[in-house]
């Protein structure tokens, strides 16, 4: 398994581009599934969850060709659903896998999807995906770890009026993949309000949905009796833009983020600016520069969007650090999203969670440290540690870095970061 290893104390500097989003382009893959014809999307991250994705379409029936002339340009084409089955050993890589379930029974009828089980922050269920389905007329069994989900023969998914009981990102998109197919109007209250969802709902309108209410609390989808294909560009990845962004407060120095869209980052945004950055928002991007010194603490409460992202929690506490005060930083949506405080700690920081609330009490200097990757976002709050440490830090088991950053360490190591990867 490859490593990383920096040496912490370089200013950044430079320019970065910010990569299509994770999170965007893996539910626009899965509107392939809706069509007979061709999707042509661009933007599209080199990343290991795409390349899972592809794995899982390919095997389901849809032919994938990304032209090498053309980086970040995928053409797909699903003329014939030929296997209904989402297998275990794809879907436990990548639980986003969920998001052709629905695509699958609104295209075919049926599906076989195995249950993404758990991961690192938290047990992850699926049962707003499934039960919103049932609502809508599939019939849903549980059996061997998989969902055997079925629509009788000859019938389409119908329309209904979906409420769902929490917020949720991928329940939202799976069912907002599925209603574009089924008969009749489905309304969805209590959705998701991400970017991602708005950049998937502009896809399917392309395809021949009839959507409106993408971005609110309330989603109304006229489902049709065929969509067609389209080509759709992938939304920058606000995850890493905020990422960079406080990789630059972090380590006081100035970077400009192309591609970056401010609108999508309004409450990180407003964090770093009362920590003390400077923020100036060009018609490239963002030019995010760090305060000089200790930054100023700022209390941060994870929530669905526009609320501040989950995805930047780790990244921010990183830099809380190192405060003059104490931050308190409570995480409301995963359950177990606290796993690179004993890591920081192990790095000299001084950091004491209770339940969903950790109290980050600020240090002068933190100290590099050989330190342990668990999942994607805790593993480069690690990377944004270690490039504001003293000394040397090796990152282990950063395959899950490879899964959500297009290639970070060459990007950071472009504006001055000792940083390489490498393999063991
Ligand atoms: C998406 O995950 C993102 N992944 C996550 O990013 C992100 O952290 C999350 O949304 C929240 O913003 C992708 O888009 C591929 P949820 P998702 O359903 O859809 C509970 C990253 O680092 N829940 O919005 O799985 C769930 O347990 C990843 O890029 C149920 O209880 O998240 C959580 O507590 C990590 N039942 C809350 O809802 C369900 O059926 C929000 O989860 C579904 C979810």
């Amino acid at each position: 398994m490859d490593k990383i290893i920096l040496t912490g104390g370089s200013k950044l500097s430079g320019k970065i581009d910010i990569s299509g989003a994770k999170n965007a382009a893996l539910p626009l893959m899965a509107t392939t599934l809706l069509t007979n014809e061709e999707m042509l999307l661009e933007n599209i991250p080199r990343l290991g969850d795409v390349g899972s994705m592809r794995e899982l379409l390919e095997g389901v029936g849809v032919e994938i060709e990304d032209p090498k002339e053309s980086p970040g340009r995928l053409r797909l084409k699903c003329e014939k659903i030929t296997n209904t089955e989402a297998p275990y050993d794809i879907v436990r890589k990548m639980r986003a896998s969920i998001l052709v379930l629905g695509p699958l029974i609104a295209r075919s009828g049926r599906a076989r999807v195995s249950l993404p089980g758990g991961c690192a922050i938290g047990n992850r269920p699926v049962d707003l995906h499934l039960n919103a389905l049932i609502q809508m007329g599939a019939q849903i069994d549980l059996s061997r770890g998989y969902v055997e989900a079925n629509v009788e023969r000859g019938n389409r998914l119908q329309g209904s009026r979906i409420n769902f009981p929490l917020v949720s990102v991928g329940a939202t998109e799976n069912i907002m993949l599925a209603a574009s197919l089924a008969n009749g109007e489905t309304e969805l209250s209590n959705v998701a309000r991400e970017p991602e969802i708005v950049n998937l709902a502009e896809c399917l309108i392309k395809m021949g949905a009839e959507i409106e209410g993408h971005g609110t609390d309330t989603i109304r989808i006229q489902g049709k009796e065929s969509l067609s294909g389209t080509a759709h560009s992938v939304i920058a990845d606000r995850i890493e833009a905020g990422t960079f962004a406080i990789a630059a407060c972090i380590t006081e120095g100035k970077l400009e983020l192309v591609g970056a869209n401010s609108s999508d980052l309004r409450a990180v945004l407003d964090v770093l600016l009362a920590s003390g950055a400077r923020i100036e928002e060009n018609s490239s991007g963002l030019v995010v520069e760090g305060p000089g010194g200790s930054p100023g603490a700022v209390d941060i409460m994870t929530d669905p969007y526009p609320g501040f992202p989950t995805d930047l929690q780790a990244q921010m506490m990183a830099y809380m650090t190192r405060v003059d005060g104490a931050s308190m930083i409570t995480e409301t949506i995963f359950e177990n999203r606290f796993m690179h405080v004993p890591e920081l700690n192990r790095m000299g920081a001084n950091i004491n969670v209770h339940n969903s609330t950790a109290l980050i009490r600020g240090v002068k200097k933190l100290m590099g440290a050989p330190v342990m990757a668990t999942d994607l976002r805790a593993s480069v709050s690690l990377v944004l540690a270690g490039l504001a440490a003293s000394g040397e830090t090796t990152i282990n088991r950063i395959y899950h870095l490879d899964r959500g950053y297009e290639s970070l360490v060459s990007k950071l190591k472009s504006c001055g970061a000792i940083i390489d990867r490498v393999e063991t």
